[in-house]
C-alpha cells in the first residue's frame, strides 16, 4: 500500500496532522495501536494556548469549542492561606481556554470520519525503515499479521512510549530527561468548580490544583508521592487532603462527590535531542514530555503540528525542502521554552520530600516576587497564554 504521509498515533498529533494535510488534499493514514473507544476514552488536560483554538479553527474542528469551551482571562496562584490572580488579558491581552483533550479527540474523529480518512485502530507500528531514503516505509500488525506502507514521510505522533524515537539512528540521538520526585493524584468528580478560574495552591502540606472540564465537572489534583498508587487513596482521603490545602474561602466553597476516575501522573521532563531524521518526523509527546504544571503538553503537541504541516505542505505544493530542514530546530525552540516556564512552575509550587528549609524560604521568596511583581506576572501570562509560534 502507498501513501504520501504515515502517521503514527491517532491521539491529539497524529488527527490534527492528518486532518490538515487532508484539507491540502495530500493523502495520509493513520496507523493506532489500540481501539478507538480506548482513545476517545482517555481523561486528559484541556488548557488551550489562543494558538492552538487558532489551530483547531483553522482545521475547521472548532464548532464544538466555541460553543462549550470556557474562556479564562486569568488564573489564581494561592500560598494556602490566601490567593492572587494573574490576568492573562491585561498583562498579555488574551485569554486561555479550557474544553477537555477528551473532546477534541471526538470533534478531531468526527471531522476525519467525514473526510472518509483512513485510520487504522489496534493496528500497532512495530519498524520503521529507509527514512534515509526518499521511499520510507513502516511495518504494521493487523489480526496477528504483518503489513507494510510505502510512503514519502513517516510522522511519529505515537507518544512517549511510542516506536518513533526508537527508529531515529543512535549518533542522532542524546535524550533530556528530569524526573521530579513527586507525583499527581487526579480525580474527576461530577461536581460544581470551587471557583470558575484554575487555582494553584501551594500549601505547606504540599501542592494541589483545582480545575474543571466544565461548570459540572471537577478536576482536582493533589501533589503525592513519586509512583504512588491511586487505589491506596479513597475518595474521602483525597477530599481531606484537598480541602487543607485549599485558601480557607475555597476549602469552605468545595462540593465533595463520588470520584468517576481517579489515577496518578508521574512528573516527568523529557526532550528528544532531534525530531527529525530523513523522511521521519517526530510530534507531541513522541518527542517531549512537559510536566503537567503549565498545561503545556497538548500546546505543544498543537505548535509541533503547525510546523510540521507547514514543512510538508512546502514541499508537496512548492518543491521546496528548506521548512522541513528547519522543522526540529523551529519545533524545539518552542518546546524548551515551554519546558523552562513547566520546569520553573513546577518547582516554585511543589515542596520536595525532605526538603531543606533554605529550599522552603527559597520557594517562598520566588512565590512572593510574583505575587508583587507585575513585571513578573506579565512574563508568567505571556508563557502560560502561549508564546508565538
Ligand atoms: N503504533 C501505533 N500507535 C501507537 C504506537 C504504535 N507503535 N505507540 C503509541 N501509539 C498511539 C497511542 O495509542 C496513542 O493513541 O499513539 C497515540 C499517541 O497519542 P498521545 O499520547 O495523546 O500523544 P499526542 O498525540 O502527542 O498528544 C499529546 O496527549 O498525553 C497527552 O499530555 C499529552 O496533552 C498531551 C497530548
Ligand atoms: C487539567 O485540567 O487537567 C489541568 C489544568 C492545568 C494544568 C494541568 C492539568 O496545569
Amino acid at each position: 500500500m502507498k501513501t504520501q504521509v504515515a502517521i503514527i498515533g491517532g491521539g491529539p498529533a497524529g488527527l490534527l496532522l492528518c486532518r490538515k494535510l487532508m484539507r491540502l488534499g495530500i493523502s495520509a493514514v493513520i496507523l493506532e495501536r489500540h481501539s478507538r473507544e480506548h482513545v476517545t476514552s482517555r481523561i486528559r488536560a484541556g488548557v488551550l494556548e489562543a494558538g492552538t483554538v487558532r489551530q483547531l479553527h483553522d482545521a475547521g474542528v472548532a464548532q464544538r469549542l466555541e460553543k462549550e469551551g470556557l474562556e479564562h482571562s486569568g488564573v489564581c496562584l494561592s500560598d494556602g492561606r490566601s490567593a492572587f490572580r494573574v490576568n492573562f488579558r491585561k498583562l498579555a491581552g488574551k485569554p486561555v481556554t479550557v474544553y477537555g483533550q477528551t473532546e477534541i479527540t471526538r470533534d478531531l474523529y468526527d471531522a476525519l470520519d467525514n473526510d472518509g480518512a483512513d485510520i487504522r485502530h489496534r493496528c500497532p507500528v512495530v519498524e520503521i525503515n529507509n527514512t534515509d531514503t526518499t521511499r520510507p516505509n513502516l511495518r504494521y500488525l493487523a489480526n496477528g499479521r504483518q503489513h507494510v506502507i510505502n510512503c514519502d514521510f513517516v510522522v511519529a505522533c505515537d507518544g512517549y512510549h511510542g516506536v518513533g524515537r526508537k527508529f531515529l539512528p543512535e549518533h542522532r540521538k542524546r535524550d533530556f530527561e528530569h524526573c521530579f520526585p513527586y507525583g499527581w493524584l487526579g480525580i474527576l468528580s461530577e461536581t460544581p468548580p470551587i471557583h470558575g478560574e484554575l487555582i494553584y495552591s501551594r500549601s505547606k502540606h504540599g501542592f494541589a490544583l483545582a480545575s474543571m472540564r466544565s461548570d459540572q465537572l471537577s478536576r482536582y489534583y493533589i501533589q503525592v508521592a513519586a509512583y504512588e498508587k491511586p487505589e491506596n487513596w479513597s475518595d474521602e482521603d483525597f477530599w481531606t487532603e484537598f480541602r487543607r490545602r485549599l485558601p480557607p474561602a475555597d476549602a469552605e466553597r468545595l462540593q465533595t462527590g463520588p470520584s468517576i476516575e481517579k489515577s496518578v501522573a508521574v512528573l516527568r521532563a523529557f526532550v528528544c535531542r532531534t525530531l527529525r531524521h530523513g523522511r521521519l518526523f517526530l510530534c507531541g509527546d513522541a518527542g517531549h514530555i512537559v510536566p503537567p504544571t503549565g498545561a503545556k503538553g497538548l500546546n505543544l503537541a498543537a505548535s509541533d503540528v503547525h510546523y510540521a504541516y507547514n514543512a510538508l505542505s512546502d514541499y508537496y505544493l512548492n518543491g521546496n525542502t528548506d521548512a522541513i530542514e528547519a522543522y526540529s530546530g523551529l519545533a524545539l525552540g518552542r518546546v524548551w521554552l515551554a519546558m523552562r516556564f513547566s520546569w520553573w512552575m513546577t518547582n516554585m509550587l511543589h515542596p520536595e520530600p525532605e526538603q531543606s528549609s533554605f529550599a522552603n524560604q527559597l520557594q517562598e521568596a520566588e512565590f512572593d516576587q510574583l505575587r508583587k511583581l507585575r513585571s513578573m506576572q506579565k512574563v508568567f501570562a505571556r508563557n502560560y497564554t502561549g508564546l508565538p509560534y
